[in-house]
């Protein structure tokens, strides 16, 4: 298995099917830290810098979120103008300066592969909050748990699952992450929904066909949403060379409670790493669907904050360590 302790987390290709697993029952011991029925302060004194050079809500504030949750300070710097990298300083020169005054770091950047690049660097952990259109490390950590969570009423898991994967395939760099952990598993069902120009990169369709799995690629909703997960994902305008282009492929695959009765099974689960565009002319996952159960869109998010979590004390070397400092919660919650 992996050593997490001290290591960068910076793609799915670094875990195999033990890792993965170490890191979900991790996620799992913090959901009493995380649903407020004690504390838990084993990152007492730590200090994580968060450096986002592209906008993010779930992914800063959840890394943030958790961090705390374990006890340790957060520091944020967000928007690269607000960075000396604006000034020509090199990812490098950021990395050893920044590692310096931190015990861990989390990095979103809108260019691929540029947190690997910061990484060489650092002289701490850091953990790749998004990297251009290339990889979501710990979105598809999140989505796993929430997939197996999901499952678990209907006796279904990760091997064996048949999930549709919809929206802009090319630029998403969650359902990339994604499928490439999915491959790790037995006997998938992988259908792409996309328009033929936003088709997933051969290199991941690759990967699922290579580990022997069944890879559906179509531009057609009708008969192919009879699956137990929809992963709906939004057009990356921020990917486009112009708002024109993205605009040719909004609201193509638009998933409302009409296509759900129509097409979906049951126990159809609905995820999406959010954000979702709710614009007229976007509306790829309906507010109609808000109240059915098995929209998980926003358990899903909250799932974030457990992964980070358990990545925070795998990196950290504290994930035996949780119970021994423990506290009870003193001020009035809601949430249990
Ligand atoms: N899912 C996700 O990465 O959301 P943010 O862009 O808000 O962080």
């Amino acid at each position: 298995m992996m050593t997490f302790q001290g290591s960068h987390i910076l793609s799915v290709s670094q875990f195999d099917r033990d890792a993965i697993s170490r890191i979900l029952d991790v996620s799992a011991q913090m959901a009493p830290y995380a649903a407020r029925q004690k504390r838990c302060h084993v990152l007492d004194g730590a200090i994580l810098n968060s450096l986002f050079f592209e906008p993010s809500t779930r992914t800063r504030v959840s890394f943030g979120t958790a961090f705390n949750l374990l006890g340790g300070f957060v520091r944020e710097t967000v928007g690269e103008e607000n960075s000396s990298l604006s000034k020509g300083e090199s990812l490098y020169d950021t990395a050893q300066v920044i590692s310096g005054y931190s015990d861990v770091i989390t990095m979103r950047h809108p260019q691929m592969h540029s947190v690997a690049e910061f990484a060489k660097g650092s002289n701490v952990p850091v953990i790749n909050g998004g990297d251009g259109a290339n990889e979501h490390p710990t979105q598809a950590l999140l989505d796993l748990f929430t997939i197996k969570s999901e499952m678990a009423p209907y006796q279904k898991g990760l091997d064996g699952l048949n999930i549709v994967l919809m929206g802009d395939l090319k630029h998403g760099r969650t359902v990339h992450s994604l499928s490439k952990l999915l491959s790790l598993y037995d006997n998938v069902k992988v259908t792409m929904i996309s328009p033929k120009a936003l088709q997933m990169p051969t290199n991941v369709v690759d990967t699922l066909v290579n580990a022997g799995h069944q890879v559906e690629i179509t531009d057609t909703i009708e008969d192919n949403l009879a699956c137990d997960v929809i992963y709906q994902t939004r057009i990356q305008q921020e990917r486009f060379a112009s708002q024109d282009e993205a605009d040719l492929y909004r609201g193509h695959f638009s998933l409302n409670r009409h296509v759900y009765q129509q097409y979906c099974k049951n126990h159809t689960v609905i995820m999406h790493p959010l954000p979702r565009d709710s614009r007229p002319e976007a509306n790829e996952l309906d507010t109609d669907l808000n109240d059915l159960d098995n929209l998980a869109i926003f358990r899903q998010a909250q799932n974030g904050v457990l992964v980070r979590m358990a990545l925070f004390a795998l990196t950290l070397g504290v994930e035996d360590k949780l119970t021994q400092y423990e506290k009870p919660i003193t001020w009035y919650s809601n949430k249990y």
